[in-house]
């Protein structure tokens, strides 16, 4: 039947199981039925939850979920007759989220997620299954909520040979940096108002360490350069040891502070290693990355012929992530799905991992250090003795008195060279904590 011509009996309606009625289960709910008509047409047939699954069937979610059936065992919804699509929304990479991964598309089952940790480790071995199965696997929702960056880069570009893929992936670590700009607040109570804010966790560690953003950051690696997932070659360096300095010492140097996920591949004729890291980087001030405010996303893609492609929205909150799930049910509604990542797995590259001590580039370097005769010598001695060469030194007294703050700006030179010199300089008796490095971005 031509795609054009109206069916001539209406299609069955889609019947979709939601496990997870959380923030975003919650949001997909309300999509659903807020949208349903539009969604019906769009979809060309109807989009009906018949299921649901959480811990406790007795709390209060804010909405009424008395019309649709409630499992409390998840594998029921895998098991029922009128169930064609399982919406998992638990998250954590193992556990119930991962048993239940398997098992509804095990069955032949669509699988929708928004687990980009559970993508992030075992997105090859779902993909496996989704082929073997011939059953959709999508997961729009996993990187950058509510931007629709794994459609655009999957579909939209897939023409082009990407060569680098970077961004804003982490809103907590964004809303926290950007509240530092704002207010020339520290990281301590930066967090503790992105806390209040209901921006970050309680604990915080998967957002502020990077670890959120390299699950994402290695999905998208998947996707632009056709490498097979591989969660254990991300470097993630957090936000934690940002202080206001810094984020002032960068302004004064034309650029903002951002976490940034970057992943690059070499081309096919100098060995194709993959570099994957996320790490606070120096943004200049006139790139579009350095105007991304408080809990936004962005992502950037740089295609061979298509140019710089640049995606900004919400990444994360219940209506975007949730616009994100159902874009990709009514992708299910319509039969149109392909391989998870783009080509079947069998034809994923296993990219060696770059040597990351090799990039050559320009760092930001700040260290706090007694106020004493000798200090600068000391720092100018490991600096070039590590092969490092300065290309603008500020020193500036701490409000508190304890101690100077030494912001460098370093010429290019290969990111080795600074390991090796902050190693000589952390072992000194002058230097206060531990010092800081972040490479300044050429964009
Ligand atoms: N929040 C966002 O903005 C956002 C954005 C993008 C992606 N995601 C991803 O979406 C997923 C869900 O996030 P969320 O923020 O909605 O989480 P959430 O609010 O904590 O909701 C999690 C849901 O899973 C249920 N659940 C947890 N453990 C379970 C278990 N062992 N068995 C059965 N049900 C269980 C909970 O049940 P009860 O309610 O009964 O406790 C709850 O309904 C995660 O993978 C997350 O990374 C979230």
């Amino acid at each position: 039947m031509s795609p054009y011509s109206a069916p001539t009996a209406p299609r069955p309606p889609l019947r979709v199981a939601l496990a997870g009625i959380g923030v975003v289960g919650g949001g997909v709910v309300r999509l659903l039925e807020a949208n349903r008509d539009l969604i019906a047409r769009r979809a060309g047939r109807a989009i009906e939850i018949v299921a649901l699954s959480a811990r406790d069937r007795h709390k209060d979610r804010g909405i009424d979920l008395a019309p649709y059936r409630w499992e409390d065992d998840m594998d029921a919804l895998v098991a029922a007759d009128d169930v064609d699509v399982v919406v998992e929304m638990i998250g954590g990479a193992d556990g119930p989220a991962l048993t239940l991964a398997r098992h509804t598309l095990g069955a032949g089952k669509a699988l929708v997620t928004a687990n980009k940790a559970m993508i992030a480790h075992h997105g090859l071995d779902l993909a496996r299954i989704a082929e073997e199965k011939d059953t959709p696997l999508k997961y729009e929702a996993a990187v950058a909520g509510g931007i629709p960056v794994i459609k655009a880069i999957r579909e939209g570009a897939s023409a082009n040979e990407i060569a680098r893929v970077y961004g804003i992936l982490n809103g907590t670590c964004n809303y926290i940096l950007t509240q530092m700009e704002r207010n020339g607040a520290s990281f301590a109570d930066a967090l503790a108002a992105a806390q209040a804010e209901g921006y970050a966790e309680a604990d915080p560690t998967f957002d502020v360490d990077g670890i959120d953003a390299a699950h994402k950051l290695s999905i998208l690696a998947a996707l632009c350069f056709g490498t097979r997932l591989d969660i254990g070659a991300v470097t993630a360096d957090g936000i934690r040891g940002l202080i206001a300095a810094d984020i002032r010492e960068a302004e004064a140097l034309g650029h903002r502070v951002r976490l940034i996920g970057m992943a690059e591949r070499d081309s096919a004729k100098n060995g194709g290693a993959l570099y994957q890291h996320v790490q606070p980087c120096l943004v200049p001030a006139d790139h579009p990355l350095a105007y991304v405010p408080g809990a936004l996303n962005a992502v950037v893609a740089e295609g061979n012929f298509v140019g710089r492609l640049f995606f900004e929205g919400a990444g994360a909150g219940a209506g975007p992530t949730a616009s994100a799930i159902v874009a990709d049910i009514i992708d299910i509604a319509r039969d149109e799905y392909g391989p998870a990542f783009a080509m079947p797995v069998d034809a994923l590259d296993a990219a060696p991992v770059a040597d990351a001590g090799a990039r050559i580039g320009k760092h930001y370097v700040r260290l706090i250090v007694e106020d004493r005769i000798g200090v600068l010598a000391e720092i100018a001695t490991a600096m070039r003795d590590a092969g490092v060469s300065i290309e603008s030194f500020i020193q500036r007294g701490t409000d508190d008195d304890d101690g100077v703050v030494i912001a460098i700006v370093t010429h290019e030179g290969p990111a080795r060279a600074i390991d090796a010199a902050l190693d000589i300089l952390a072992a000194s008796d002058h230097v206060v904590g531990t010092p800081m490095h972040m490479p300044i971005l050429a964009l």
